[in-house]
């Protein structure tokens, strides 16, 4: 057979492959035995690895043929489940500390509780009086879905729990694994073993997941007020004693040379573990301190993982491809001859930026180690340059925008006194299209508007249906028109509606980020959002340009000014701000009003003992107080720290401004 030849065979294995899952999975009512079914599967996961140029998603290799979503009901999680920042070296270690230090406004002595990072899929189990009464996957961290019951099947999960001093109600949080002797009898079926945990957990039928044996291990509490547990060690303890499993190799250290000595060591012998690790998880010991510490929008502030070297392979680079991202980044990626690096297959690795490609000298047709490691990117580590063909030449880097032709820059940052490493297109509009569309599917993402439904796929599908050129024509688009192309029933397009319907409704913070300005995340933006209040408030100081008022947030600096002002100065960026904000209903801020401190508004001046003014602020926030950044009539207190700005002090005894030390300030909060 020829290559077309291949692939049509291989596409009608795929469809009957697809059809059988769902008879199986969705509609329980299969049609042939089981045996038949294998000899199918079998069939696909031959012809994948004889031709790596045959690829389905709805390959048995990767996904077990059903959505969940269809199958499970939601959840949404009472405490989200969060993800951790990853630490790569001890430079990764020593920053996590000294922004912990920040944060604090002093040094202290650190503890950590050191926990193996199992690489598996974590799930929620909550118990109410004793008893499991629902069992969740983490789905996207806001919202799981329900899986009880499979949940039950795992032996290591208890059903009920005899201990007076078990908590009346609580989530338990742990990692669902597979251990690897079990994975060996499953190679052909899955590509590694977390997909085929995350595949036994999540089947519609719990008796398939009991065909797969999972095990459980305990590291976390997600609803859960404690009051008598002081340390995260001590919770693993009780975990242990409550009945559940948890790591033999869980352990207290306090130096960041003892981590490194104990990741080093770890490293080596984790071959010799029954189940995969891919890092090390520390965590501050102390409860109240994490508690103090809290979360930045997707991470604890609290806890990193310490991530091992990744698997690597070496590939030759077939060719180098230029991206242009959101804000206008030039991403170069090396397009790979397929490997195999730990189970999974790569064929792009990204090559970060033009300096990368400068100072490794990445040429086209290079033989090139890849690594990957985890949920990071695949990049290319080295060029072996023995491979090199002779006739071999310098890779130039586009001086000009691949998708719209424009100048490129690579801007002077002033805060490094350097040139950026990362090349941009100077477009910074709509008028670049490969920017526009990234802008658009940023705009639908989770984080921004949460169109579901609009996936990054349908996104570049109408765009090259010409349905979209901005983030408005969303709004205006013709469902009739969608509900004829292929692929889109009457189900999917009342879910298109309904979905970017709901979305018209949306909270100022999340608007200000979906807009898509350049250094302006989601913290930024919930900054920007509690400043200005409102849209039209919002509007009037980009009308006005008066940006430089943003400087008294606290966390907006120049780099957020000028991004700002740049991004307005682009007509076509105002323009589709101006038109989405007539077309949205964007809810102004609510303030907290039943607080303590509701009513009040506050300014600090000089250094504050043991808190850094991000803490003191959002502590007077979350007593429904406010913080102003000028001694005016508004001003209620002005709370003093070490060496205060003496003509602030001597204004506000003027205006008869009631002045605090930091220790009154904190005894009104108790
Ligand atoms: S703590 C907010 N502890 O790693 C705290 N996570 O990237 C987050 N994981 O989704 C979880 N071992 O699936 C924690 N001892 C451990 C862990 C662990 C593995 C996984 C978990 C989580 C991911 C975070």
């Amino acid at each position: 057979m020829n290559e077309a030849e291949l692939k049509k065979y291989y596409n009608k294995k795929i469809a009957e492959i697809k059809k059988h899952n769902k008879l199986y999975f969705e509609d329980s009512s299969p049609k042939i035995s089981d045996n038949k079914y294998d000899k199918i599967k079998r069939e696909i996961l031959d012809l994948e690895k004889k031709y790596s140029f045959l690829k389905s998603i709805s390959s048995p290799s990767i996904s077990l043929g059903y959505t969940p979503s269809k199958n499970f009901i939601k959840f949404k999680h009472r405490v989200k489940m969060l993800s951790l920042s990853n630490a790569f070296d001890k430079d990764d270690l020593v920053n996590f500390e000294k922004k912990i230090f920040n944060y604090l406004n002093k040094k202290i002595e650190m503890e950590y509780s050191v926990e193996p990072k199992i690489d598996g899929i974590s799930a929620s189990l909550t118990y109410k009086n004793g008893l499991l009464v629902m069992g969740t996957s983490r789905g996207d961290g806001t919202t799981g879905e329900v899986i009880t019951e499979n949940l039950k099947t795992i032996k290591d999960v208890p059903h009920k729990i005899i201990d007076k001093d078990f908590p009346k109600d609580i989530d338990i949080r742990g990692e669902v694994f597979i251990k690897k002797s079990d994975f060996n009898n499953l190679k052909n079926e899955f590509a590694n073993p977390r997909n085929a945990a995350s595949g036994s957990l999540r089947q519609k039928n719990p008796e398939q997941t009991k065909k797969i044996p999972l095990n459980f291990v305990a590291y976390t509490y997600g609803f859960f007020d404690s009051k008598t547990i002081k340390t995260q060690s001590e919770f693993l303890s009780l975990l242990k004693k409550w009945g559940f499993v948890t790591s033999d190799y869980n352990k207290v250290i306090k130096t960041i040379n003892d981590l490194e000595t104990f990741h080093k060591k770890f490293e080596k012998d984790r071959f010799d573990l029954e189940y995969d690790v891919d890092g090390l998880v520390y965590k501050i010991n102390c409860l109240e301190l994490q508690k103090r510490l809290g979360f930045t929008a997707n991470s604890p502030r609290w806890a990193i993982a310490h991530k091992f070297s990744a698997d690597s392979a070496y590939s030759q680079i077939k060719d180098i491809n230029i991206q242009v991202g959101r804000t206008g980044a030039l991403t170069p990626v090396a397009r790979i001859h397929p490997v195999n690096i730990g189970g999974v297959v790569v064929s792009n690795a990204t090559l970060h930026n033009e300096d990368e490609i400068n100072r490794k000298d990445i040429r086209i047709g290079d033989t090139v180690k890849i690594e990957r490691a985890g949920d990071v990117i695949p990049h290319v580590i080295h060029v072996d340059l023995k491979k090199r063909d002779k006739k071999s030449k310098k890779f130039i880097f586009p001086s000009e925008c691949p998708s719209c032709g424009s100048g490129t820059v690579k801007e002077f940052n002033k805060a490094t006194n350097k040139y950026d490493a990362v090349r941009r297109c100077t477009n910074e509009g709509f008028d670049c299209e490969k920017i526009a569309i990234e802008k658009i599917k940023h705009f639908i993402s989770k984080e921004a508007m949460n169109i579901d439904g609009l996936g990054k796929k349908v996104v570049e599908n109408f765009w090259k249906l010409n349905f979209i050129r901005f983030p408005q024509d969303i709004y205006n688009l013709d469902y009739n028109k969608i509900s004829t192309l292929e692929g889109w029933g009457d189900l999917s397009v009342s879910n298109l509606k309904h979905s970017i319907d709901q979305s018209k409704n949306v909270s100022l913070d999340r608007f200000i980020y979906a807009i898509g300005i350049r250094h302006i995340g989601i913290e930024n933006a919930k900054l920007l959002a509690e400043f200005t209040k409102s849209i039209k408030n919002f509007l009037i100081f980009i009308n006005k340009k008066k940006f430089n008022e943003f400087l008294d947030i606290d966390g907006i600096g120049e780099t957020q000014i000028n991004s700002l002002k740049k991004f307005f100065e682009n007509k076509s960026n105002y323009e589709v701000t101006k038109k989405l904000s007539s077309l949205l209903n964007i809810s102004v801020i609510k303030i907290n009003k039943g607080g303590k401190l509701s009513n009040n508004t506050f300014m600090f001046t000089g250094k504050l003992l043991n808190m850094s003014r991000a803490e003191a602020k959002s502590l007077i926030e979350k007593h429904s107080g406010s913080v102003v950044s000028s001694v005016n009539k508004k001003l209620k207190y002005l709370i003093i720290g070490e060496k205060p700005t003496n003509r602030k002090v001597e204004q506000a005894k003027e205006m008869g401004i009631k002045i605090l030390s930091q220790k009154e300030w904190l005894n009104l909060l108790d």
